[in-house]
């Protein structure tokens, strides 16, 4: 029985990558800071035959993330996958003179995954195998107008991933950073919700199919390729005159 611990389960891609996994008789660790919220995720995912352990968690908080896999370990007896999906959309706040809003993302999105993950990998180590999972997004391709902070933190984790590989590779432990277009979830907010969006539920069933074959990065869906080729190509001055032009205020 595979043993899975998951950042973020409270909603969205978290919560649909529970529900997921409990169709699959997995073990699951499902945390977040609603905890109310997290307890009707562990009904479903009993209901869906799965055995869930639900755990009050602030990403930002390092001891507490080091109780949590410890405890995690503990409960289910081992870990064979961890799912950083935690995370905060929010503009920069560019113009308010603080820098309150723009760390609050780098805060959860960056450091939150980081304090999720190094715990449990000496365990992984030791046992030699397990996967490391990272949310990341196709935004860390492509620089977005007023969400600096959530372009970069997303690059961020992919880039401590592609560190991390060739190291972690010799112990038989997967990083993989998953890469989504945009998906139905409460992060999505304001004029974005009218752009085409995949389900959760279904952007879960294909995640959990890259996790098993241990992709290295994998973006979703396969469009969002030709964006980010094209973003690639086009030079930098005829981007940021298109942004200068086009966008004058933040979107959300
Ligand atoms: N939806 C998209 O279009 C999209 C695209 C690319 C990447 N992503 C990434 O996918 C991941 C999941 O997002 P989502 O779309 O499913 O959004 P969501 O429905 O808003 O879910 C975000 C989850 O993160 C948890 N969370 C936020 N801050 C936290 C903290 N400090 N400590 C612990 N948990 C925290 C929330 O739980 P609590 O509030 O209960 O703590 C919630 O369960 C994020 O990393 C996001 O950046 C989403």
């Amino acid at each position: 029985m595979k043993k899975i611990f998951i950042t973020g389960a409270s909603s969205g891609i978290g919560k649909s990558l529970a529900l997921a996994y409990a169709k699959k008789k997995c073990l699951i660790g499902l945390s977040s800071r609603r905890i109310e919220i997290l307890n009707d995720v562990s009904k479903e995912c009993k209901r869906l035959g799965g055995i869930p352990f639900v755990y009050e968690l602030d990403v930002q908080n390092s001891e507490q993330c080091e109780i949590v896999s410890n405890t995690f370990i503990k409960d289910a007896d081992g870990v064979d996958c961890v799912i950083a999906n935690a995370g905060i959309g929010g503009d920069d706040q560019i113009y308010s003179g603080s820098s309150k809003s723009i760390n609050n993302v780098l805060k959860t999105n960056i450091l939150g995954v980081t304090n999720t993950l190094m715990p449990f990998i000496p365990y992984m180590r030791e046992q030699r195998n397990g996967s490391l999972v990272c949310i990341s997004s196709v935004a860390s391709y492509v620089p977005l107008p007023f969400h600096g902070g959530y372009a970069s933190s997303k690059i961020a984790i992919r880039m401590i991933f592609d560190s991390w590989r060739p190291t972690l590779e010799r112990h038989n432990i997967r990083t993989i950073s998953i890469c989504p277009g945009f998906v139905d979830t409460p992060i999505v907010k304001g004029p974005a919700r009218k752009l085409p969006m995949r389900s959760p539920d279904k952007a879960a069933e294909k995640f959990i199919k890259v996790i098993a074959k241990g992709k290295n990065t994998y973006v979703y869906p396969w469009h969002y390729k030709i964006l980010i080729f094209i973003a690639n190509i086009v030079p930098k001055w005829l981007y940021n005159y298109v942004i200068r032009t086009v966008f004058h205020k933040p979107i959300n």
